[in-house]
C-alpha cells in the first residue's frame, strides 16, 4: 500500500460517480411496486433483506469483504483490513418508510461502500481503517423499533421490547432476523467496544428545504433532533351507528380525533415543541356503519432541547387524562425510550468543512430535524453528518429527489472527510 498524497487532498483519489448513481438505481428496485412511485422496504422485510444481500454481492465483486452481524447490519471492509486500527465508520440504513423515497438512508450506505472501494483500490495506507455499514431498521416503519441496527452496535437493544414491537408490526423477529443473516440470541455480540470507532460519519439527504433555499450544496450538521414517541390506545365501545343515540356512545375515533388535534397544538398554539405528529392511527373495526370501539395511534414529538421534549410530553399526557375524564373513555399512553437531541463532534465538523472547501463546495452548519443512526452511535463514538440538498425539501414520500451533481458532491465530500480525519 502506498501512502495518501501528503497534506490536503490527493487529486488522484475520487469516487466513481457513474457507479454511485448506478448502484442507487439498482437498489431502488428493491421494494418498488410497479406503477407506483414509492419504495416500501421496511426493516427486516424480505425487500430489505434482498437489498442488503444484493449490495453485499456487489461489494464482494469489487474485492471488498462483507459481513452481516447479529443485528443483520451489513459491514463492508477492505480485504486484509487491519482489525487493530481504530475505524472510521461510514454508514446509514437501507430500510425505508412505507411508500418512501430512494435516497433516505440508501444514499449514505451506497456512498460509504464507494468510499471504502476507492480507498481499497488506491491501496491507501491510513492510520484508521475505513469501514462501511448498512444499519438494519433505522425507520421502524414496519417493525416499530427504530434504530434497531445502530442500537445493537452500541449494545442497547432491549430484546424483550424489540420482540413486542415486532409482534405489533406482525413480524416474527427471531425468524426474520435469522433470514436476514442475524441472530437474536447472540445479539449482544453485535456491540462494538467503546474506543473502537475513531469517528462515525453519515452522509444523508437533508430531507428539508434549507440547503436548496440557500443554494448551498453541503450541510455540516451541528446537532440532531430529539424525539419522544407515545403509543396511545383509546378504548371506547363498539356499537351500531344507526341505533345508538349520540348521548349513549363511547366513540373511540371521535375522541382520537381530539387527541390528534392536541398533538398538533403542542407545537402550534402552545409552542411547547418544534413539531408534533400523529402519523399512525388504526381504528377498529373500521367499518362505515359501526361506531369505532378502539383506536390505536402514535404521537411523535420532536425538539432540539430535552427539557422541551419532556414538557411537551407532560402536557400531552395531562391533556389525555383531561380528555379521558371529560368523555368517560379510557385513554392509555406508554412512552417509548426517548431519543435524545445529539450534537455532532467538532473535529468531524471541521474535517467535513475542510473537505468541502478543498473541493470548492460551499457549505453551512445546520440542524437536523430528522433522526439518524448517527445519534445512536454517538453513545460510543464521535460523530459527523454531511447533508446534501433535497429538492423542495421532500422526503418520506415517493417524490424525494436530489440532483445527481449534489449526490456526487456529497460522496466526494465524504471521501475527503475520511482523508482529513486520517490526517491527510
Ligand atoms: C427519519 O427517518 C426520521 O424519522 O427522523
Ligand atoms: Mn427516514
Ligand atoms: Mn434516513
Ligand atoms: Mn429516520
Amino acid at each position: 500500500r502506498t501512502r495518501a498524497g501528503g497534506a490536503g487532498l490527493d487529486p488522484g483519489l475520487d469516487i466513481d460517480a457513474a457507479l454511485l448513481l448506478r448502484r442507487l438505481d439498482e437498489i431502488a428496485a428493491f421494494g418498488a411496486r410497479p406503477g407506483l412511485g414509492g419504495i416500501t422496504r421496511t426493516g427486516l422485510s424480505d425487500e430489505e433483506t434482498a437489498a442488503r444481500r444484493y449490495l453485499a454481492a456487489r461489494c464482494h465483486e469489487d474485492g471488498l469483504t462483507t459481513h452481516v452481524d447479529q443485528a443483520a447490519n451489513l459491514i463492508v471492509r477492505r480485504a486484509g483490513a487491519d482489525h487493530d486500527k481504530p475505524v472510521v465508520l461510514l454508514g446509514s440504513h437501507l430500510d425505508t418508510v412505507v411508500d418512501g423515497g430512494r435516497l433516505d438512508g440508501t444514499y449514505g450506505v451506497v456512498a460509504a461502500c464507494e468510499v471504502v472501494r476507492v480507498l481499497a483500490q488506491a491501496e491507501v495506507e491510513l492510520p484508521v481503517e475505513p469501514v462501511a455499514i448498512a444499519f438494519t431498521n433505522e425507520e421502524g416503519a414496519g417493525f416499530p423499533y427504530p434504530f434497531f441496527g445502530s442500537l445493537a452496535l452500541t449494545g442497547k437493544v432491549d430484546v424483550a421490547a424489540a420482540t413486542v414491537a415486532a409482534e405489533r408490526g406482525g413480524l416474527p423477529l427471531r425468524a426474520a432476523l435469522r433470514a436476514a443473516g442475524g441472530d437474536l440470541d447472540t445479539i449482544d455480540a453485535a456491540a462494538w467496544p467503546p474506543g473502537s470507532i475513531a469517528c462515525y460519519l453519515e452522509l444523508h439527504i437533508e430531507q428539508g428545504p434549507v440547503l436548496e433555499a440557500h443554494g448551498i450544496p453541503i450541510g455540516v450538521v451541528d446537532a440532531i433532533t430529539g424525539r419522544t414517541i407515545l403509543d396511545i390506545a383509546v378504548q371506547g365501545r363498539q356499537g351500531h351507528a344507526g341505533t345508538t343515540p349520540m348521548a349513549l356512545r363511547r366513540d373511540a375515533l371521535a375522541v382520537a380525533a381530539r387527541v390528534v388535534l392536541a398533538v398538533e397544538e403542542l407545537a402550534t398554539e402552545r409552542g411547547l415543541c418544534a413539531v408534533g405528529t400523529v402519523g399512525r392511527l388504526d381504528a377498529e373495526p373500521n367499518v362505515t356503519n359501526v361506531i369505532p370501539g378502539r383506536v390505536e395511534l402514535t404521537a411523535e414529538i420532536r425538539d432540539s432541547r430535552p427539557e422541551r421534549l419532556r414538557a411537551a410530553e407532560r402536557a400531552l399526557t395531562g391533556e389525555l387524562a383531561r380528555l379521558g375524564s371529560a368523555t368517560g373513555i379510557d385513554i392509555a399512553a406508554t412512552v417509548r425510550p426517548v431519543t435524545a437531541p445529539t450534537p455532532t463532534t467538532e473535529p468531524a465538523r471541521q474535517a467535513i468543512a475542510a473537505a468541502a472547501e478543498a473541493l470548492g463546495l460551499a457549505h453551512r452548519e445546520m440542524f437536523s430535524s430528522a433522526g439518524h443512526d448517527a445519534q445512536i452511535v454517538s453513545d460510543i463514538a464521535p460523530i459527523g453528518m454531511i447533508f446534501v440538498p433535497s429538492h423542495r425539501g421532500i422526503s418520506h414520500a415517493p417524490d424525494e429527489h436530489t440532483d445527481d451533481a449534489h449526490l456526487i458532491a456529497g460522496a466526494r465530500t465524504l471521501l475527503h472527510s475520511v482523508l482529513r480525519l486520517a490526517g491527510r
